[in-house]
């Protein structure tokens, strides 16, 4: 069924594991994405970006999401990606995302509390969970550069936390989005200070091209959603072009888009295991 994410995250935190949140683009996505967390008896969040609300609208792609949460026996939520304003996050609410975030990342520390905290009032009436971003995860995160990361202090994070009221929050920590060039080199202490300080659920972004064994580290240290897109890309890409390699004739999208789906759900399945919520659900 479809849930907020609210108790998925705080079961993860007190279970010391941590749930996938996979960015989805299409119909088959979604299909795999909820055929991967059944099999695997997971819970799962999908989430859409503001680039890929504006290419089919936020009611396109929850009502997929809403359909493949209905047949599911495990929970899942639909999330609001990088939310870049307040307009769009009251939006996503009123449409009946289940979790809702405000990037205010790029902004100065005391206008991403502004914003931040004016999208938490906001949507705690309803109960939908609002997660935030301090700090700068590197890499193109949308359609919009985040360039060098800033990486996200711990006394910082404890303040931003206390004065928004949200209810997760994504940390910089050396993570980047897309691919990356050489190996990511991740300040793991930090991520333990800064689960010292703040109570809420942590998010890892750019999650993509990290190593298996260092996610799974940072789920040891306290991350309890794990983020990734760029990688899922990649599978539904990979699967759709070796069939039009193969069968060049092919015009039946259900074809070769049955193939990327197939690809996705493989590649969702192994990053459930290595979240550790394989189980859970
Ligand atoms: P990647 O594209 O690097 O997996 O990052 C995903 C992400 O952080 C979505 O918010
Ligand atoms: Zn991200
Ligand atoms: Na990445």
């Amino acid at each position: 069924p479809l849930m907020t994410t609210t108790q998925m995250l705080l079961d993860a935190q007190k279970n010391g594991y941590a749930v996938g949140a996979f960015n989805v683009e299409n119909m088959e996505m979604v299909m795999a994405v909820m055929e991967a967390a059944e099999e695997l008896h997971s819970p799962v969040i999908m989430q859409t970006t503001p680039s890929t609300v504006n290419y089919a609208g936020l009611d396109y792609f929850l009502a997929n999401v809403r359909t493949a949460a209905e047949r599911a026996s495990v929970p899942i939520a639909m999330h609001l990606d990088h939310g870049n304003s307040f307009e769009l996050a009251m939006q996503a609410l009123r449409a009946g995302y289940t979790s809702i975030m405000i990037d205010g990342s790029h902004e100065s520390f005391e206008e991403n509390i502004r914003l931040t905290k004016s999208v938490a009032d906001a949507c705690a009436p309803s109960g939908v969970p609002v997660e935030a971003e301090l700090g700068k995860v590197g890499g193109k995160e949308d359609d919009l550069d985040g360039g060098a990361g800033g990486y996200t202090e711990p006394s910082e994070a404890l303040e931003f936390a206390d004065k928004t009221g949200i209810t997760s929050l994504a940390v910089a920590i050396g993570t980047a989005h897309g691919v990356y060039k050489g190996e990511p080199k991740l300040d793991l202490l930090r991520l333990s200070e800064i689960r010292k300080v703040v109570s809420v659920p942590l998010v890892l972004h750019g999650t993509s091209g990290v190593p298996d064994e260092t996610v799974t580290e940072c789920v040891s240290r306290g991350i309890c959603k794990v983020n990734y897109a760029t990688d899922l890309r990649i599978a539904f890409t990979s699967g759709v072009t070796s069939v039009l390699k193969e069968k060049p004739n092919t015009i039946d999208p259900k074809k070769y888009n049955a193939a990327g789906k197939e690809m996705v759900k493989e590649y969702v399945k192994s990053k459930i295991k290595v979240v550790k919520s394989e189980g859970k659900a």
